[in-house]
C-alpha cells in the first residue's frame, strides 16, 4: 500500500512512522508513506496556502489552487482508491473503516488547517472525510498519524502473529479480553487458573466470555 499526505506541517509527520510496527512495514515494503508540503504547490508569495473566507468572519481557509495543484500532480503519478480529508465533522474512525482501507491499494490524505479547506476542494476530489473523534486538533496531522497507524497494522504481512490483530478490541464488536505475563503470582495476586492449563479450547471459551463480558459492562453500545 502506498499513503501520501498532504500537509502544510511535513515535520509534524517526521517521527510517527519511524517507529515498531509502521517502520517494520515499510521495511518489509508492504506499506510506503510520502509526506508532501503544500506551500511547495503554492504559486503566490511567500508560498502562501491560506486566505481570509469569503463572507468575513475570524480564521482562514486553506486556498483551492495549492490543493487542486498538490491532488492533481500527485494523481498524474499514482492512482488512487481514496482522496481522505481530515476533519472533525467526518465520520468517525472506527475499526470497521480501518479494516476496509486497509485492503485498498494507494490512499491519499489531506490534512486541513486553520478554519479548514474551500468546500469546493471537498465537493470535486474528496471521496471521504474522517475523524477520529468529537473534539478538534488544530490541525489534521495527528488524525493523520492515528489513520495511517490503525490501517498500516491491518495490512496483511504486517503483524508477525497474523492472529494477534483478529483479538483486537473492536475486532468483533468485541473489547479484547484481559491478558497477562509472568510471573504467575505477584504480592498474592494470581494469573487465572484456567490461562495455566494448557488447554487451549477452554482457554479460547474464557477470553471469548470476558471480552463479552467486559463489553457488556463498558460499551454496551457495541453489542
Ligand atoms: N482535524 C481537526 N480535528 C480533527 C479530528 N477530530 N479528526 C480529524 N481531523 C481533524
Amino acid at each position: 500500500m502506498r499513503i501520501d499526505i498532504i500537509t502544510v506541517q511535513p515535520g509534524l509527520l517526521e517521527s510517527p512512522f519511524s517507529h515498531s510496527i509502521l517502520k517494520r512495514a515499510q521495511t518489509k515494503g508492504l506499506l510506503e508513506i510520502h509526506t508532501h508540503n503544500l506551500r511547495d504547490y503554492s504559486t503566490l508569495k511567500h508560498q502562501q496556502v491560506d486566505d481570509y473566507q469569503f463572507g468575513g468572519g475570524a480564521g482562514m481557509v486553506m486556498m483551492l489552487e495549492p490543493v487542486v495543484n498538490a491532488i492533481e500532480s500527485l494523481q498524474a503519478k499514482v492512482k488512487y482508491d481514496e482522496v481522505i480529508y481530515l476533519t472533525p465533522d467526518g465520520e468517525t474512525l472506527n475499526q470497521r473503516i480501518a479494516n476496509q482501507l486497509s485492503l485498498k491499494g494507494n490512499l491519499l490524505l489531506l490534512c486541513g488547517h486553520y478554519k479548514g479547506i474551500d468546500e469546493r476542494i471537498r465537493i470535486h476530489f474528496v471521496t471521504k472525510e474522517i475523524s477520529i473523534g468529537d473534539y478538534v486538533l488544530s490541525g489534521g496531522e495527528l488524525a493523520a498519524a492515528v489513520l495511517v497507524d490503525a490501517i498500516g497494522r491491518l495490512i496483511p504481512g504486517v503483524l508477525n502473529d497474523e492472529t494477534s490483530a483478529l483479538l483486537d478490541s473492536f475486532q468483533d464488536n468485541l473489547l479484547a479480553p484481559p491478558v497477562y505475563t509472568r510471573p504467575e503470582e505477584f504480592r498474592g495476586w494470581r494469573v487465572p487458573d484456567v490461562l495455566l492449563s494448557g488447554d487451549h479450547k477452554k482457554i479460547d471459551n474464557w477470553r471469548h466470555d470476558q471480552a463479552l463480558e467486559r463489553t457488556k459492562e463498558r460499551r454496551p453500545d457495541l453489542l
